[in-house]
């Protein structure tokens, strides 16, 4: 990177394909700098690098230029191998295999693999990853008489948030994350006691005692035999249902780097252990715009009540008094989302075996009136992932408040395969952006009150 003192006028070399930079004039200084375009992703993403501006100064004690970017709009924190998305083209990809493939062809605990390894399982490999995974599905009895302290209307993402930081303490050794056979069992531990923790929350706000896992069980049917088992010596999974939560495991399994993801590798770079840090992408994640939105979608059409009431909730959202269409939108997605188109294919195929009801209804309604109402056209908002996720959850009897933890579930994989690369990842160090200070300019301390006393608290009560 070189830098002139004369200002000049931008060359046509790099739109001859001579120079991989970028000519910048600072306005400023009249001073020209050529920045770096780096090497381009595999699917042709160009950048620069933000720390590359600091060296525009407008004199030598000047800190340089930043790049201000609210919600990293357009910022890249990371060169990620994992997964791929064309929002613009509707693709999702995780290590190069399309979603559509995955969904239809691969197991959850199989794309679990693939994405912390990098490739699809052998045969020998797949069995030892199944194995270990099965293994661990066993949690610390304590963790039992932990979750009983819960009250029992306490949000099932408040809990399993708390559930997974407080195992933590129960794995010490979790904290040695440099070293590959700790990574590699703290990995196993979470992909494995993630189903148990979400069973037994789900039996702790049902007032049910809590199933031990049946490890004769594949993943899902193990989750499902955890949650719903009575008295029944062995536990018999509708297949349906089985199948279908498989797909929406996987189609759940990553996403980039979304809040949640950002979220744990933020708080990872700490180089905190790996429950801290996913505890941290269970409470990012919880939150409505991300999430929770599955729980939301539920919420709106419940409070729409009938079909019949479709077109006047519409205009409420378009005015801006209703809140917004939850289940629509997505950052990135700015043509459609592929996973929705999945799920509604899955919500088929599940509302063909339980029946349709009137919730499922008033969806396929909303989605008809948005998708030709100019003001989601334009903006280009589109049924996302969420949209049909929450009534296929909901057919299954899951409770409303529960769908976020089936999400977390999955994510799990995710959010533990990109933990890894990012420590692995020599480039990356703890996470720490800038801001821009917009406060007061130094000022000098006055008190303003009158009585410094602190009050004790029997004052309080006399008061
Ligand atoms: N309903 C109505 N208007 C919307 C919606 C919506 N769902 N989403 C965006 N808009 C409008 C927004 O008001 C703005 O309009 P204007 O330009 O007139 O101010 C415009 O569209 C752009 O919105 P934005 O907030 O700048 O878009 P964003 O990329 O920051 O937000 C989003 C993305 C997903 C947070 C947002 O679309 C949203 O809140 N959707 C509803 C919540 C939801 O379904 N979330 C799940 C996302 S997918 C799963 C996941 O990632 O967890």
């Amino acid at each position: 990177m070189s830098q002139t003192e004369t200002a000049t006028t931008p060359s046509n070399d790099a739109t001859q394909g001579g120079r991989n930079a970028l000519e910048v004039r600072d306005g400023r200084t009249g001073k020209s700098y050529d920045i770096q375009i780096l090497e381009p992703g595999t699917e042709g993403d160009t950048a620069v690098r933000g720390a590359d501006l600091r060296q525009m100064k407008v004199n030598p004690g000047d800190f340089g230029l930043l790049s201000y970017d609210p919600a990293f709009m357009n910022t890249a924190s990371c060169k990620s191998a994992i997964t791929y998305i064309d929002g613009d083209n509707g693709i999702l990809r995780y290590r190069g295999y399309p979603i559509e493939q995955l969904a239809e062809g691969a197991t959850f605990l199989e794309v679990a693999y693939l994405l912390r390894n990098g490739e699809l399982p052998s045969q020998g490999e797949y069995e030892q990853w199944v194995h270990d995974i099965t293994y661990h599905t066993y949690v610390h009895e304590n963790i039992k008489r932990f979750l009983e302290g819960f009250r029992y209307d306490a949000h099932p993402m408040s809990m399993l948030c708390s559930a997974v930081a407080a195992m933590s303490s129960f794995y010490p050794k979790a904290k040695n994350i440099f070293d590959p056979a700790e990574r590699s069992i703290s990995i196993i531990r979470l992909l494995a006691k993630m189903p148990t923790l979400a069973a037994m929350i789900y039996r702790h706000v049902k007032g049910l005692p809590f199933v031990y896992p049946d490890n004769d069980l594949n993943y899902v049917e193990n989750f499902l035999s955890m949650v719903a088992r009575m008295s029944e010596p062995k536990y018999e999974a509708n297949p349906v249902f089985t199948k279908a939560l498989d797909v929406l495991f996987i189609l759940h399994a990553d996403h980039e780097q979304n809040c949640s993801t950002s979220a744990v590798r933020a708080v990872g770079s700490s180089h905190v252990d790996p429950f801290s840090a996913v505890a941290a992408g269970i409470a990012a994640l919880y939150g409505p715009l991300h999430g929770g939105a599955n729980e939301q979608v539920l919420r709106m059409i419940e409070e729409i009540e009938h079909p019949k009431n479709v077109p006047a909730f519409i205009d409420e959202v378009k005015s801006g008094k209703g809140g917004r269409l939850m289940g629509f939108g997505h950052r990135v997605y700015k043509s459609y989302d592929p996973r929705a188109r999945i799920v509604k294919k899955l919500a088929d195929e599940v509302f063909q075996q339980v029946g349709m009801d009137k919730d499922l209804e008033i969806a396929l309604k909303l989605e008809e009136a948005a998708l030709s109402d100019d003001y989601f056209v334009s903006r280009k908002l589109y049924p996302n992932v969420d949209f049909y996720t929450g009534l296929i959850y909901r057919s299954m009897a899951f409770p409303t408040d529960f769908f976020t933890v089936l999400f977390a579930v999955a994510r799990t994989a995710g959010w533990l395969a990109q933990w890894e690369e990012m420590l692995l990842d020599k480039e990356q160090k703890i996470a720490r952006p800038r801001q821009i200070y917009i406060g007061p300019a130094e000022r000098q301390y006055q008190s303003t009150l009158a009585d410094k006393a602190p009050r004790t608290r029997k004052d309080s009560i006399r008061r």
